[in-house]
């Protein structure tokens, strides 16, 4: 048997909203990518989504449209992929790096040590699609000592008045946080629709907005559509409209927007995601569950805790008492049975790019431990139970043969 780690769900609804789209006449920014934002609003409970095409932009562009840039820290978690700190890196401003917990969210408590007069945001990521401590994190920021330490210089930054919150949701479209969406727990939330995500767009992400007063949703979404944009006062599909051709140029815009027809996935997706993609994905965690109970060297993941509940967009897998070097080689037993896994993530400082910048390992215990001992097994609603007993399998007889029990 081949089980692919994470195809994509393309099924006659999706081909039908991609035909749509191509046949209509307009397969750029419009309509669907309209409709995809509307839904997505609806999922994060917020007012206002941008859709973007891609989360790394998504998250440059907040970044950008909060003025940040040279001289700016940004402190974001050591365990999640390069994207996140790679969107600081690009304009110019410093990731601070911080250890994450054995649920591999970041380490709220080790937040107030890195924080600066230079910080003007933090990226918790919601890795799995196991949220990060909201809670915990608002406080920290929103505390007098914290906030005293913020040196605003542009608009943005004098309205809110404090570092801001930007949750790497990447993985966490339709979690809970003590029955609170992803999409309405911060000041701004990125999510990813990215082919191996819980809803694609082939590429893509979204920008859910839920800024506390006194911002304007739709002004801020107009503001970022406008940056996606080239900073061009009229989208491609007004200027098509009969005598709509004039336009301007205001501000030195990214191009970042989402196309129609890429929308059309997402669209046909996320009609069905509560009801039957994130139900099958939690059916596919659930039976790993069962399975892998058997075994105490099987440590499975936090997937839900009270009001607080997982994506299940990865399952993380850790083995009890193994080091890196045999997760390696169970990886490579999996491999002959023709299970495709993967390994989420190697902490950053582990990365040549990281390391030559001067990032070591040294405070990044959890996050170290985390990766030496975690196999990502494929999860997705397509799995049938023969094929989940399958992965079980692969698993245990590899841990079984490395290990030599
Ligand atoms: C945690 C995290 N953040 C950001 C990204 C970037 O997403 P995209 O590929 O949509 O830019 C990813 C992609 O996998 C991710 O895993």
């Amino acid at each position: 048997m081949n089980i692919p780690f994470s195809p994509p769900y393309i099924d006659d609804d999706v081909l039908f909203e991609v035909e749509d789209s191509l046949k209509s006449g307009w397969i750029t920014t419009g309509p669907k990518t309209k409709a995809l934002e509307v839904e997505i609003s609806k999922i994060s409970g917020v007012d206002h989504t941008l859709c973007v095409n891609s989360a790394t932009s998504g998250l440059m562009l907040v970044l950008k449209w909060f003025g940040i840039g040279p001289g700016d820290e940004v402190i974001v978690p050591s365990y999640t992929y390069c994207a996140t700190a790679l969107a600081v890196h690009h304009l110019g401003a410093i990731p601070i790096m911080v250890d994450v917990k054995p649920d591999f969210t970041i380490d709220p408590d080790k937040i107030l040590a890195v924080i600066s007069d230079k910080t003007k945001a933090i990226i918790p990521v919601d890795i799995a699609g196991w949220p990060a401590d909201y809670d915990t994190i608002n406080k920290i920021i929103c505390s007098a000592e914290v906030v005293k330490l913020f040196h605003p210089n542009c608009a943005q930054q004098q309205q809110l008045g404090r570092i801001l919150i930007l949750s790497d949701a990447a993985h966490s479209i339709g979690a809970f946080y003590k029955g609170k969406p992803t999409g309405c727990l911060c000041d701004i939330t990125v999510f990813s629709l990215h082919a191996v995500k819980n809803i694609t767009t082939a590429e893509g992400g979204a920008i859910a907005i839920n800024l506390p007063k006194p911002f304007i949703g739709f002004d801020v979404y107009a503001q970022m559509r406008l940056m996606c944009l080239n900073g061009q006062t009229k989208d491609a599909y007004t200027k098509t409209k009969v005598g709509g051709w004039r336009y301007d140029i205001i501000l030195p815009g990214f191009k970042m927007n989402m196309p129609d027809v890429c929308a059309a996935i997402g669209l046909a997706q996320i009609r069905k995601y509560k009801s039957l993609l994130l139900p099958e994905r939690k059916r596919v965690a659930k039976l790993y569950q069962v399975e892998f109970s058997k075994y105490t060297w099987a440590q499975l993941p936090l997937l839900m805790n009270g009001d607080t509940e997982s994506a299940y967009h990865i399952f993380a897998l850790r083995i009890n008492g193994i080091n890196e070097t045999q997760r390696d080689a169970i990886i490579d037993e999996i491999a002959l049975h023709q299970v495709a896994v993967n390994v989420h993530f190697i902490p950053m400082p582990m990365l040549t790019l990281f390391k030559d910048m001067g990032y070591t390992m040294e405070n990044h215990l959890v996050a170290y431990d985390n990766y030496s001992r975690e196999i990502s097994l494929p999860i997705y609603p397509q799995l049938t139970t023969i094929q989940i007993k399958y992965i079980v399998d692969a698993v245990v007889v590899s841990y079984n043969k490395v290990m030599g029990v």
